[in-house]
Parts: C-alpha cells; structure tokens; sequence
C-alpha cells in the first residue's frame, strides 16, 4: 500500500522534473549573449538603482530621526505637570474630561488620591503634588466651594459618627435601667 502511494507519486511528479530538466534552447547561444558594452550598461543601470534605494533609505532614516527630535524638544519645553497628567491621566481619559473638570488643590487631591485609590492610576512619588498644583492652576474658580464642601462634608460624618455613637450608648442605658 505504502509502496504503491511513493510508486505513484514518483510517477506523477516525473514529467514536472523532466519539464524542469534545461535543455539546449535555455542557454544563450552566441547570437542571443550580451555584448560587452550591453553587459556594462546593465551592469551600470543595476549599481544606480542600487545607490538610488540606499539614498531613499537614508532621507527616510534622517526624517524620522528629526521627527523624533522635534518631537523630544516640544516635550521639553511643555512643563511637567502637562507632561504628567498626559503620562499618568490620559492613558484612561481624553483630555476634554480632565478640562472640563473645574477643581481647586483639595478637590484635585482627592479626585487624584481616588484614581490612585479606586481607579487604579499610578504615579510615581512626588508626581501628585505636581499633577494637583498643576490642574489647580488651570481652574482655580471652585477653590471655596471645595472646602466648603469638604466642611460639610466631615462636619456631617461627624455628626452622624457622634449620633451613632450616642443611640448605642443610649440602648446600653436602656438595658441598664430595665
Ligand atoms: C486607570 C484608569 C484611570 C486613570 C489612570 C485616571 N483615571 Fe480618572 N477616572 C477613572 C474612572 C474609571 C473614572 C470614573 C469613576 C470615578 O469618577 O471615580 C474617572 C473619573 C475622573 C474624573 C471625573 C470624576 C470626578 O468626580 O471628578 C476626573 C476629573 C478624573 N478622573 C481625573 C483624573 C486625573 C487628573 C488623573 C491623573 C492623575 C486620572 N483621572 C487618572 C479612571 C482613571
């Protein structure tokens, strides 16, 4: 059975070898060869378009290589807070909702301390104070409602902390009396 299948596959793919076999008509013969001059000038047209693909590799490494370079200075210059938040905040957000986002130092502080938190953003030491000092600049307006807000805000826990506390105490009591 084995024998039979490589038995006729050798068959089958004889005449493709006996097809592929050069014969005669393949080589030049005398009257068809180049001549001198025609081999150089092929020769020649080669060793141009060689040079020409080397040049074309070339202008295009030294493009990307200026590109990179605009691209490293522009970040240069642009202040580190942009380049912070752009590092560390607009891998989740597009830029429209951090800018649309009006916070002073505390509400930036605590929106920051909650991605780092809740959401999962990581900055490296240092960074926070920078990215907050930096957004609070930006929009400065809502800086007294915040602490306002944040007032409030510890003045009710507060408050809720001290009347839990209480009607615990105040069912102690009761147990007490009875
Ligand atoms: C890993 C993803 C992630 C990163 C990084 C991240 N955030 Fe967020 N952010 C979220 C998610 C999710 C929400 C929506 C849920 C929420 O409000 O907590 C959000 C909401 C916000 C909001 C709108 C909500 C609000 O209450 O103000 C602001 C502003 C914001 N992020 C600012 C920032 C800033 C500034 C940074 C960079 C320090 C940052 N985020 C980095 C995921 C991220």
């Amino acid at each position: 059975m084995l024998r039979g299948v490589i038995l006729g596959t050798a068959l089958a793919l004889m005449p493709l070898g006996a097809a592929s076999e050069p014969n005669a008509d393949a080589y030049q013969t005398e009257a068809g060869a180049l001549t001198q001059a025609e081999r150089a000038a092929v020769r020649a047209r080669l060793a141009a378009e060689i040079e020409e693909e080397r040049a074309r590799e070339e202008g295009a490494r030294r493009m990307a290589q200026a590109e990179a370079e605009r691209i490293e200075a522009e970040r240069a210059t642009r202040p580190l807070g942009v380049r912070l938040v752009e590092a560390r905040c607009l891998t989740c957000h597009d830029a429209g909702q951090i800018d649309s986002t009006a916070l002073g130092a505390p509400g930036w502080t605590v929106t920051v301390l909650r991605m780092e938190w809740l959401n999962g953003a990581v900055l490296e030491p240092g960074e926070r104070g920078v990215i907050v000092e930096h957004l609070a600049a930006r929009h400065p307006e809502r800086n007294r409602s915040e602490w306002i807000g944040l007032m409030s805000g510890s003045v009710l826990i507060a408050v809720f902390g001290f009347g839990a506390l209480v009607w615990r105490r105040r069912r102690w009591f009761l147990r007490q009396a009875r």
